[in-house]
């Protein structure tokens, strides 16, 4: 166990080798509880953004008792790390024997599908449940939002209505679930959405029970600044509560994101500098996977000692990770001072949703430490802007 004040102080004491991931359970934690206060319905989180047990177990003890799983391994991993909690299986495509072993396992009863096909496999493979909460999950449009969700899945407007009367048939409790696409910048998107459910349930007349608006909360990034997650929820309550659906209906939500950006970052060291490039120890393979294929901005801040007699101009650059790869490229841009130089360090912000979940070891590099700290995060959504001084005040709890 090692205590530090700072994540500046981690990197004077430890100068670590290989880079150090900064968890952050209170910002994990005041996530939970800003959809539980305010969310107008129940809030599932999707496991796939972050799968840590430890921030699972956070998340749990901050009161969120429902999860979104995608696969046998997440159902398995959840109900291995938190045997009390309600899973939900809300890929659209599963194998039916992960059906089967959800169901006759581990107790699972939610299920998404967007095809006869796969209505009938959740049938089969339940023998006939008559306890099953199924939602049919309409294609919507991604247009507001940075990564699409809407190619893959979802049924045509053309055929909803035929496999919402027979889901309804099937089920115990109906639903219809929908994806936004991830970071939605607008909440016009869930209104533009929940106006797609309306035409569903008017086409096939039948008695929905659960309205799930799915994930695409947004956090923060530069030049990606949302507005308030308030917003967002206004629009759904408001849609929300014009659907002809029973005064009984749930709504939920699905986030993974929200709920999870805020919780890690990553420090780095700077390996070699060649003009405005930076070659960093981790990348493509590592946390930064958005930052290298979708040319996604991740905050950063040099974790150098302050020195007031030198004034500091910052440049843009970009950062190659450490494998062999060209492909193993971040344009960024990052903004950092301009002297930086090999042996610095950097904080790489905001990614615990879709970072640390998306390592690989490829190339050997990706062995990594872990470290509890309790400074707030680069940015929040939850506290909005915070002063620097406060920023990096850090008190490191543990280190593994
Ligand atoms: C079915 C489903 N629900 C929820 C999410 C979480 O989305 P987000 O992280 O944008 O909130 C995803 C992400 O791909 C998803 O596929």
């Amino acid at each position: 166990m090692h205590n530090h004040h700072s994540a500046l102080g981690l990197v004077r004491d430890l100068k670590p080798v290989e880079p150090v991931t900064l968890v952050r359970p209170h910002a994990a934690r005041r996530a939970a509880r800003f959809f539980a206060d305010h969310f107008p319905g129940k809030t599932l989180y999707a496991v796939k953004a972050n799968p840590s047990p430890d921030l699972l177990r956070v998340l749990w003890d901050s009161g969120v008792t429902h999860y979104d799983v995608a696969s046998i391994a997440e159902v398995r991993l959840v109900a291995r790390t938190l045997p009390e909690a309600t899973l939900c299986f809300m890929h659209p495509v599963k194998a039916e024997e992960a059906i089967s072993e959800a169901y006759w396992t581990h107790g699972v009863r939610t299920f998404s599908l967007d095809t006869m096909d796969e209505l009938e496999k959740i049938v089969r493979a339940t023998e006939g449940a008559a306890d099953l909460n199924l939602l049919v999950r309409l294609r919507v449009s991604s247009d507001h939002s940075k990564l699409s969700l809407a190619a893959k899945f979802g049924a045509e407007p053309e055929d909803v209505a035929e496999l919402l009367m027979a889901a309804r048939q099937a089920a115990d409790a109906l639903g219809i679930c929908f994806h936004v696409g991830s970071q939605a910048m607008s909440p016009h998107a869930y209104a533009v959405a929940l106006e797609r459910v309306r035409a569903a349930i008017v086409a096939a007349s039948v008695t929905v029970d659960i309205v799930d608006v799915g994930g695409g909360f947004p956090s923060w990034y530069p030049g990606m600044e949302p507005p308030p997650l308030k917003a967002y929820f206004d629009v759904i309550s408001r849609g929300f509560e014009s659907l002809p659906i029973s005064y009984s209906a749930e709504l939920w939500c699905e986030p993974g994101r929200a709920l999870s950006a805020e919780y890690s970052s990553l420090i780095v060291r700077v390996e070699k500098r060649r003009g405005d490039e930076l070659y960093i120890n981790d990348g493509a393979y590592g946390a930064l996977f958005d930052a290298a294929h979708v040319g996604w901005r991740f905050p950063v801040t040099l974790l150098r000692e302050p020195n007031a007699e030198v004034s500091v101009t910052m440049e843009a650059f970009s950062f190659y990770g450490p494998t062999c790869d060209d492909l193993d490229h971040m344009t960024g841009p990052f903004m950092l001072p301009d002297d930086i130089q090999a042996g610095d360090y950097i904080e790489i912000g905001m990614l615990g949703a879709y970072g640390c979940a998306m390592r690989t070891k490829f190339n050997g590099f990706g062995a990594e430490h872990v470290a509890v700290v309790s400074d707030e995060p680069m940015e929040s959504l939850y506290v909005g802007a915070l002063a620097d001084t406060e920023r990096r005040s850090a008190t490191i709890t543990k280190l593994f």
